[in-house]
Formats: C-alpha cells, structure tokens, sequence
C-alpha cells in the first residue's frame, strides 16, 4: 500500500478565493487523501467561498479528485488577511470594515479559529498559496516603493510569519509547509510587474531559510513553482493566456499544466513519501525551467 494516506492529519490551507485557482485544487486533494481541511481565505471573498461551498450547487467544482466518492466540503472556513500579524496591525479604518470587523482576521487571529475549530488539534499541513501586488500590471521599473513592498509583504514575509505562528501547533508531527512559486524569481519574465518577481525571489530565499529553522522542529518547508496557469489572480497580470500558450510551446512537454498537477505535487510534499525533502523547489512546469527558449 502506497503511504499517501493523510487520514488523521490536519491542513491549513491560505489563498482559496473560488475554485479556479491552486489553493482550490490542493484543498480538494489534501480532503481526498483523508486529511482534515480548514481554509484561511482573504476576509473579503470568504462569502465567495461560502457560495461555492453551499450545497446544491457548484457539485462539479466540489467534486472530489482521484475518482473518488464524494464531494469537497472543508472542516472550517475563516478570514485571514496574511498582511497582518496580529489583529493590533490592522489598521483602524480597514477594522471598521464589512469584511474586517467579524473578529480578528490577522494570521495570529487565523490560528486562533483554527484552534478553535480543530478543538485544539495539532496542525500537520500549511499551504501557502498567497500572492498580491497592488500594481501587478506595471512594469518593474514603473513600480512605486509602496506596491514593491506591499508585494513582499503579502506575498513572501507571509510565509515567515505564517510558519512561525504554526511551529508551536507543528512541532514532532513531521509537519509540512508548502508555498507556490514561480520562474520568474530566477528568470526575467516580462509582464510579471509589480514587484512581484521579487517577492518570488525572496520567497524562494524564505523557503531555504525556514527549512532551516524549521528543520531542526522536524517541520520540513518546501516550494512548488507552478507554470502558469489562468487563475484570477494570474488574470489580473494582463494576458495570461498568451503566457500559457508561449510557455507552452517552449516547453518539453509542449502543453500547459493543470492545477490538478500542482495539488499533485504538493500532496507528495505533504505526504510521507517526501519525509527526506525540505528547502526544495519542486518544478511543475512541464520542464519550461530547463529551456534556454525565448
Ligand atoms: N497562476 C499562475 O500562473 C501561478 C504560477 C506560479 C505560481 N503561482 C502562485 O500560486 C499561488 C496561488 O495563486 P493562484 O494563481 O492560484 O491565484 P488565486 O487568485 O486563486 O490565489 C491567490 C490568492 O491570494 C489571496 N490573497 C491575496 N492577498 C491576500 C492577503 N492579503 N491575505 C490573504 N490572502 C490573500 C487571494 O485572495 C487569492 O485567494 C500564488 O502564490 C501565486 O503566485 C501562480
């Protein structure tokens, strides 16, 4: 019997804001192995996530991967702005807000809920599927300090401090942190603005270092850099679609990925078939990374 079995294992999962994007597929594919699923969506498309998830509807998006019985419902669903460590951070005009003023939506408040929901339950699995920059669509030399900085924020020091708040609930549980990455962290990728390459650079560097850390907590911390792929978030960048199909043409697959096959590749790294992997980048790019093509 092959040892995918997450049966009795515990997953956060940040960045599921509808059923296109990666954060969707591995939540899916984490339920369907038999872990315990609880979503820490952005607070302002947790209602969007509420209405995928009702009952009745949607059945297709739900279904669940693998041929498998049933359908995706999560063990919890709460707000998480990833911007904000503690809920003293977030600022007073946003507290005020529809979406902020449920309760504390900062990453200590998620962990909060988490524990609360789980009833006290350690954590085995946190996905980081998190990504922003305010001015994605300018170019790196047009882009402001403010929007380089709210893209490093949001996008890699995110993952640091999500991990730290975690360690204490992962700690002798041979836990798994996982984050997506992209190509362009090492490659000039045009159209990719906004600062937004950096924050892949700097993630790329964050993993390696929260390995380390991590590491010696037996938490392993690895990256799954996804070849593009038409999520909302990669739609807001311009034309993704040309990005697709020019990556896919050079690439030694000649086809675009799935985002079936990152939820793949990050159940292997959550699974204990990876127990001797961490501080990785794991490609599923259809190999685009190995080309000298432009
Ligand atoms: N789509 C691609 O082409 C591609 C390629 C490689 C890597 N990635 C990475 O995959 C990850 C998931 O992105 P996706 O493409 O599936 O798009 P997506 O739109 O489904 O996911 C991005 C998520 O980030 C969330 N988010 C943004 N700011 C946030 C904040 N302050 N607090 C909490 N959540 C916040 C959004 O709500 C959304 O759920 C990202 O890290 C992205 O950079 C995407």
């Amino acid at each position: 019997m092959v040892n995918l079995n997450l049966q009795g294992r515990n997953a956060l999962v940040t960045g599921v804001a509808d059923d296109g994007g990666f954060g969707w597929a591995i939540a899916k594919a984490l339920k369907a192995a038999g872990a315990r699923v609880y979503l820490a969506s952005h607070p302002r498309v947790v209602g969007i996530v509420e209405r995928i998830l009702r009952r009745g509807q949607n059945a297709e998006a739900r279904a669940l991967p693998y041929g498998l019985e049933g359908e995706f419902q999560p063990d919890g669903l709460f707000g998480c702005d990833v911007e904000y460590d503690r809920f003293e951070d977030i600022p007073e005009e946003k507290r005020s807000t529809k979406a902020y003023k449920e309760g504390d939506v900062s990453i200590a408040g998620a962990m909060a809920q988490y524990q609360a929901l789980s009833e006290g339950a350690p954590l085995d699995i946190l996905i980081h599927a998190v990504a922003f920059s305010p001015e994605i669509q300018k170019n790196h030399l047009e882009t402001s300090r403010s929007a380089y900085l709210t893209a490093q924020s949001v996008s890699a020091y995110s993952l640091v401090a999500m991990t730290r708040a975690a360690l204490p609930l992962m700690q002798g549980r041979n836990a798994s942190v996982v984050g997506l990455t992209y190509v362009a962290a090492t490659r000039m990728t045009p159209g990719y603005g906004g600062g937004m390459a950096s924050a892949k650079a700097a993630l790329e560097c964050d993993a390696r270092a929260l390995a380390w850390f991590a590491g010696e907590h037996g938490v392993r911390v690895n990256l799954v850099s996804a070849g593009p792929f038409p999520s909302r978030a990669a739609r807001s960048i311009g034309d993704i679609q040309a990005m697709v199909d020019h990556t896919a043409a050079r690439s030694p697959l000649r086809r675009p990925i799935t985002a079936e096959e990152v939820a793949d590749a990050t159940l292997f790294l959550c699974s204990p078939l990876s127990s001797g992997v961490t501080g990785s980048i794991l490609f599923v790019d259809a190999g685009f990374h190995v080309m000298n093509a432009l």
